[in-house]
This record gives structure tokens, sequence and C-alpha cells, in this order.
């Protein structure tokens, strides 16, 4: 076990952990909103990790501890979200029990690198981390990671509240290193495929922090529901421009929004080609076009990222694209690996409250 991870568990419960886990960090290089629309995603994990140790409880008391976050008074599993960060660990624990993977409640000790508020899915790190952890305990259980992933999901949904897709969860119980995973997130099925070998992809924070339950994801993902109903279709991904146009007395907004599904779902099927084509010009440009697409028909971007986006492409990106829930959080680029350093050093010295997060490839 990571000796930092065991001495922060000693040091908070006075006794040693029996159950340890990690997941890693991700970052969605093209696809956004459409995991919940019926489409196709290209995320890929992060070398960045999130570390839990756990001590099953026959109690019902479940204490946790974070480096970085501040001490937090024991809860109970029958609490309810009190709306601080401990929320999600609590969650993850009476999913455990729900599923019977555990039968009480935990001592548990969090240490990770991946930042929160930045679209980096540090949430969904804790829960598969602490649901592999809590599936650890028994070497005959029989759910897999695809499971694991779906679990996580159902806690954001039901006990947090937050009407995410399965992107996140999936990508971070079921990602490689090395490759991005292009995942069908209604058949929940995907492929692995290698990250070019010339280029990176940097992801930058923009400065801007935002979280995921703060309403503005909810807004968007409501708005798409609507669509759906006026549209009448499952997948918002799935129609065509022309149903969108012909279609009388819809919204402009709720038209904007299935466009962005629809075209951002061609835009994931061609980037996944030109990856595997190691045309690394066509998914620059891809990356772009969707930048701009999130920004004028999904409304979730900012000014202040709007031009974040275009200087990474003006100081040599071939693709930059904010990403994740939007309306704040980190961008992607898509950078020469020769130029990277050159690059990030240009780019921050202009936005200097933008800071370097990672690079995955
Ligand atoms: C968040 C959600 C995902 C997905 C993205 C946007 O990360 O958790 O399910 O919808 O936003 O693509």
């Amino acid at each position: 076990m990571n000796p930092d991870l065991l001495s922060t568990f000693v040091a908070a419960f006075d006794t040693t952990p029996t159950l340890e886990g990690a997941a890693p960090g991700r970052v969605n290089l093209i696809g956004e909103h459409l995991d919940y629309n019926g489409g196709s995603v290209l995320p890929a994990t992060l070398p960045m990790t999130l570390r839990v140790a756990m001590r099953p409880r026959e109690d019902s008391t479940v204490r946790v501890v974070a480096t970085g976050y501040p001490d937090t008074p024991p809860r109970d599993l029958s609490d309810v979200m009190r709306g601080d960060w401990s929320d999600h660990a609590l969650a993850a624990v009476q999913m455990g029990n729900e599923v019977g993977l555990l039968q009480g409640g935990a001592d548990i000790a969090i240490r990770s690198d991946i930042p929160s508020g930045a679209g980096l899915s540090s949430s969904a790190a804790l829960l598969v981390a602490l649901l592999k952890t809590m599936r650890s305990a028994d070497e005959h259980c029989l759910l897999g990671d695809i499971d694991i992933a779906l679990l996580a999901q159902r806690v954001e949904r039901e006990y947090i509240g937050v009407p995410c897709g399965i992107m996140d969860q999936f990508t971070v119980a079921v990602g490689e290193p090395g490759h991005a995973i292009l995942l069908d997130t209604k058949r929940l099925t995907h492929r692995l495929i290698a990250l070019p070998t010339s280029h990176t992809f940097a992801i930058i924070h923009s400065g801007i922090t935002r979280e995921l339950t703060d309403g503005r994801y909810a807004r968007r993902a409501d708005e798409c529901q609507r669509a759906e109903q006026i549209f009448d279709t499952k997948a918002l991904c799935t129609l065509d421009l022309k149903t969108i146009k012909d279609m009388p007395r819809v919204d402009l907004a709720l038209r904007r929004r299935a466009r962005q599904c629809v075209t951002e779902q061609q835009r994931v099927m061609a980037a996944a080609a030109a990856m595997r084509q190691g045309n690394v010009v066509a998914l620059g440009e891809l990356m772009i076009e969707s930048h701009r697409s999130m920004c004028k028909d999904f409304e979730m971007s900012l000014p202040a990222i709007d031009y974040l986006v275009a200087d990474a492409v003006e100081q040599g990106a071939v693709g930059s694209r904010l990403t994740g829930g939007g309306f704040g959080g980190c961008i992607v680029s898509l950078v020469e690996k020769g130029q990277l350093e050159v690059w990030s050093q240009r780019l921050l010295a202009r936005h200097p409250e933008a800071y370097f997060v990672a690079t995955t490839g």
C-alpha cells in the first residue's frame, strides 16, 4: 500500500486498513453530453490516481478522511446527503450495502492527485475506487468492472442527484493507459484505440472551477430530455439535421442542443477513425469544430474559455476544446510532443489564471 495513504489512515483511525483500491482520472477527448443522449464518446484515462484505504466496520458509522479536505464529523449509514465532500464516500458505502458488498459502515482514507471541479472525473474515480475496494473483499464476487461503473453511475444519479451519463465511471473503471476508449454509451460496448505517438493531449485548467451539482449540467440534461420528447426519439444523437430543421414551432435553443448531439456524434466517429489512421491534423480539426459547437449550440462554454482554446491553437496546438461537463474546468489540446514545453510556457504566460494539469499519450 502507498505509505502516505497508510499513514493518513493510521493517524486518523488508530488502526490499519484491510482493503485498498485505486482509480485514475479521465479526460474526454471528444464527444460531450452524448453519454445520456444515446451517443458514442472518446475519453482516455489520465496518469493521475485516486487511492483509497478502507476498513469495514460492524456498526453503521462511516468515517472519512481525505488529504487536502477539512475534517468532517462521522456519518451514519442512514444519513441523507448534506452537500459536503464526504457525501460521495458515504453514498458509495450505502450502495455497497445495498448490493451486498459490505454489511455495515467503514473507515476510509483517500489520497488523490486528480483535481476536483476540473471536469477530470475525480468523483467518478472516488466512487469506482471505493466500489472496487469493497469488491476486493470477496474473491468470488461476480461483479465485473462494467457493473462497478454502472453502480457508480447509480450513486451519482440516485444518491447524489446528478443526472450524469456513464462515460466517466466507465472510463475510470475500464480504461487502460495509452489508449482512448471509443464507448457506445447505449450498448455499453467499447473499443480501445492507441493514442497518437507523435502528439500528446495536454490538459490545462482554465482557472475557473465548477461543480456538476451546481445545476447548469442538469439544465442541459433537462433540455435534451425535452428535445427528445418533441422530436419523439429516445436518442437525440440518432436524429438527422433535416428533422431538426423541419419540425415546426420548436424553441431555437432546443434545436441547437439537438444539433450539437447529432454533429458531435459524427465528429466522435470521424475522430476515432482519424486516431486509428494516425491523422492528427484531421483529429485536431474535429476538436476545434467540437468546441465551436459546444460554444454556439450547447452554450456550455464561457468567453474566457473560448479565448484560452483559441489561443491554444494560435500558439501551435493542432486542436483544442473545452472538456467535461462545461461552464469551467479544463481544456484539452493536441500538441506535438517536441513542442509541448514551449507551447505550454507561451500559453500560460498569456493566461496567468490557467495552469498545467497533465498530459496523456
Ligand atoms: C460530466 C458527466 C458525464 C458527461 C460529461 C459531458 O462529466 O459526468 O456523464 O455527460 O459531463 O460530456
